[in-house]
């Protein structure tokens, strides 16, 4: 039998990956003297954190509001993620190479400062509030709908 993983270690596995992944578009980024590469990596950055937000929102923000001490967190966090998606909407859609770089480096600072609010604020809070069974069992669903099945239990 394979043993489950807390939702909230499974979301700040995909943190560690996206602080990667986002290092590398902004180290990669100074380089860049083609428009339509930046619009890449904005629609490349723009999907993985849509993935990872909604399953934020889906498996914890939304069905476990109430428990949180304080209810304009889960208000704050799902603006965060809009205003995130905006700015690397805004990005794709820039016609200006300065301006298109300038807009997914702050969606990319935003994005760091927002994981880093989740990981202080947030997460410890439904690590206390909720229990670890049901903390695997949200970590498996939301494993399940990204894909991955860990097989015969
Ligand atoms: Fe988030
Ligand atoms: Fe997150």
């Amino acid at each position: 039998m394979i043993a489950g993983m807390k939702i909230t270690d499974a979301l700040l596995v995909e943190h560690g990956l996206l602080y990667i992944t986002m290092d590398f578009v902004a180290e990669y980024l100074r380089q860049v003297k083609d428009l339509t590469e930046v619009k890449l990596l904005a629609s490349m950055l723009e999907r993985l954190l849509d993935a990872h937000g909604k399953g934020e929102e889906h498996f914890m923000l939304v069905p476990f509001d109430h428990i949180l001490e304080d209810h304009g967190q889960r208000e704050q966090m799902c603006v965060a993620h809009l205003e995130i998606d905006v700015r690397l909407k805004e990005a794709q859609s820039a016609t200006d190479l300065t301006v298109a770089k300038r807009l997914l480096k702050g969606a990319i600072s935003a994005t760091r400062k927002h994981f880093k609010s989740e990981e202080q604020f947030v997460f410890p809070q439904f690590e206390k509030l909720l229990t670890v069974s049901t903390l695997n069992s949200l970590g498996k669903a939301m494993m399940e709908q990204r894909g991955a099945h860990s097989g015969e239990e």
